[in-house]
C-alpha cells in the first residue's frame, strides 16, 4: 500500500480547545482518525503526526524526500515564516499538498502570505477537517 505521511505544525495538537470558533470542536485524535480512515479507502497507508518544532518537521520533510513519500501537510504557523519549511520542500519528489483548516486569506493581514505555497504541488484552504480529505483524494489520484 503507498504510504503517506499527514503532518501538522504548531499548536495543531490542541484542535479541539484551540479557538474552536475558528477551527471546530473536533480534537487532534478525531482529526487523526479521519485521516488514517479516509486512506483506507483510498488504499493509502496513512501516518499521521504533530510537531510544534521547525527542526523536527524540517526532518520530517527530508525524511520523505528520501523516500519519495507523499505529504499532506498543515504548515501552520510556520506557513507565513518558515524559509527553512520552505527550502525543504523545494527538495520535494512527490506531491506535497499544503492544507489549511481556515482560510487564511479571509483572515489577518500576516496570514495572507504563505513562504511554503510555491514549492507545494497545490493548496486546499477553508473547508475545515475536510480540507485533509480533499488533499488524501488529490494524492490517491496523482500518478506518482
Ligand atoms: C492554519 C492557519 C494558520 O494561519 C495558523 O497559524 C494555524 C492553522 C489552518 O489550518 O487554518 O495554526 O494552518
Amino acid at each position: 500500500m503507498r504510504a503517506v505521511l499527514v503532518l501538522n505544525g504548531p499548536n495543531l495538537a490542541r484542535l479541539g480547545s484551540r479557538e474552536p470558533d475558528v477551527y471546530g470542536a473536533q480534537t487532534f485524535a478525531d482529526l487523526a482518525d479521519l485521516c488514517r480512515k479516509t486512506g483506507e479507502e483510498l488504499g493509502l497507508a496513512v501516518e499521521v503526526r504533530q510537531t510544534d518544532d521547525e527542526a523536527e518537521m524540517v526532518g520530517w520533510i527530508h525524511e520523505a524526500a528520501d523516500g519519495r513519500i507523499p505529504v499532506v501537510l498543515n504548515p501552520a504557523a510556520f506557513t507565513h515564516y518558515s524559509y527553512a519549511l520552505r527550502d525543504a520542500i523545494a527538495q520535494r519528489t512527490a506531491p506535497l499538498v499544503e492544507v489549511h483548516i481556515s482560510n487564511p486569506s479571509a483572515r489577518e493581514e500576516f496570514r495572507h502570505t504563505s513562504v511554503v505555497a510555491a514549492v507545494a504541488t497545490g493548496t486546499i484552504a477553508g473547508f475545515g477537517l475536510q480540507s485533509y480529505v480533499l488533499a488524501l483524494r488529490a494524492i490517491a489520484q496523482s500518478a506518482e
